[in-house]
């Protein structure tokens, strides 16, 4: 008998396509966003669930599902998944690295600059009707090329945006991770390993792709903030809950700080109100991957996680190798 897969949101037609060759599938493709209660209801019975960031795997699902072996999540963060809990009830987790690294580099990148040069405020203008006019001030913003890069998390996606920086703008690239670099990665990127106090004191624009963790929550909150250039700029790629929202929109409010790009959020879909209210905040909604290429590389990859583990035995991007049975 085929294996049973749960997929958890609506995914590409190729997709469960591929998974129906192998499993028998019961898809969601209307997309509801279903409750806690509604996902453990719909798992039960199921050997694999193909997640998205947005489904908790947390004990009570584990519980709920005792013959569930492996959740593949179609995201490189799984801040989404217990991996402590899936590991001590030998439930494998994976997810999508590596397949989406360049591609949201190259977002990161384009946030930084919509941002700097305040482009989607502009545009706002220009839609409403207001230009009447050249101006020698009108949306004069901050300089990107020549100009300090801080990145916070230096991993593959923050080392991608280093070299963007770094060999096509002339930047100056400083950054700030748990553990430094290799002396060839350094040289790579071209960039330097700084403290957090000295990348935020000195940096132009900051970056942040660090990944989400009890550790890294509010890493930019009201004292960070304080601490910036008040002509500064800040970048958040990585998860909603590394900056503190309202702490950002007062700065963002006060001239604290010139202007932020933000593709995540605490508490996404929904957006701090203050944040709607501001002209100096470039918002978009978790699109940083978002290319057909990359996200149809990422939906594959997690389908071939679910074949490779449910008709083999293996993992292609395993988080806990370790309940692999040998
Ligand atoms: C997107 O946010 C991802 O983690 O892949």
């Amino acid at each position: 008998m085929k294996p049973k897969v749960l997929v958890a949101r609506a995914v590409f037609p190729e997709t469960l396509e591929l998974l129906r060759a192998h499993f028998h599938v019961v898809s969601n493709q209307d997309d509801h966003i279903w409750t806690p209660e509604e996902l453990r209801s719909r798992a039960a019975g199921m050997q694999g669930v193909f997640t998205t960031g947005s489904e908790r795997i947390d004990a009570a699902i584990l519980d709920a599902c005792p013959e569930l072996r492996i959740c593949a999540n179609m995201a490189v963060g799984f801040n989404n998944f217990d991996v402590p809990a899936m590991t001590a009830k030998g439930v494998l987790a994976t997810n999508t690295p590596d397949v989406l690294t360049e591609t949201t580099a190259d977002f990161g990148f384009a946030l930084m600059m919509a941002t700097a040069r305040r482009m989607a405020e502009s545009e706002h203008f220009l839609r409403a009707g207001h230009w009447d006019r050249w101006r020698f001030d009108m949306f004069a913003g901050t300089e990107v090329h020549g100009s300090t890069l801080g990145i916070i998390g230096m991993g593959r996606i923050g080392q991608g945006i280093a070299k963007r920086a770094a060999h096509g703008f002339g930047m100056r690239v400083i950054y700030h991770n748990r553990s430094r670099l290799s002396a060839d990665l350094e040289s790579a990127c071209k960039a330097t390993y700084v403290s957090k106090e000295e990348l935020l004191s000195t940096a132009d624009h900051v970056m942040l792709v660090v990944p989400y963790s009890a550790e890294s929550h509010h890493t930019i909150g009201a004292k960070e903030l304080g601490s910036m250039k008040p002509s500064a700029t800040l970048v958040n790629i990585a998860r909603g809950g590394i900056v503190d929202d309202a702490a950002l929109a007062q700065a963002l409010a006060s001239g604290q700080l010139a202007a932020a790009g933000l593709d995540v959020f605490e508490g996404e879909p929904k957006v701090h109100p203050s944040l709607l209210k501001l002209k100096n905040v470039v918002l978009t909604p978790h699109i940083a991957s978002a290319t057909i290429k990359t996200r149809m590389a990422m939906a594959q990859l997690a389908a071939d996680n679910l074949i490779a583990y449910l008709t083999q035995g293996k993992a292609i991007t395993p988080l806990n190798p370790q309940v692999i049975k040998s």
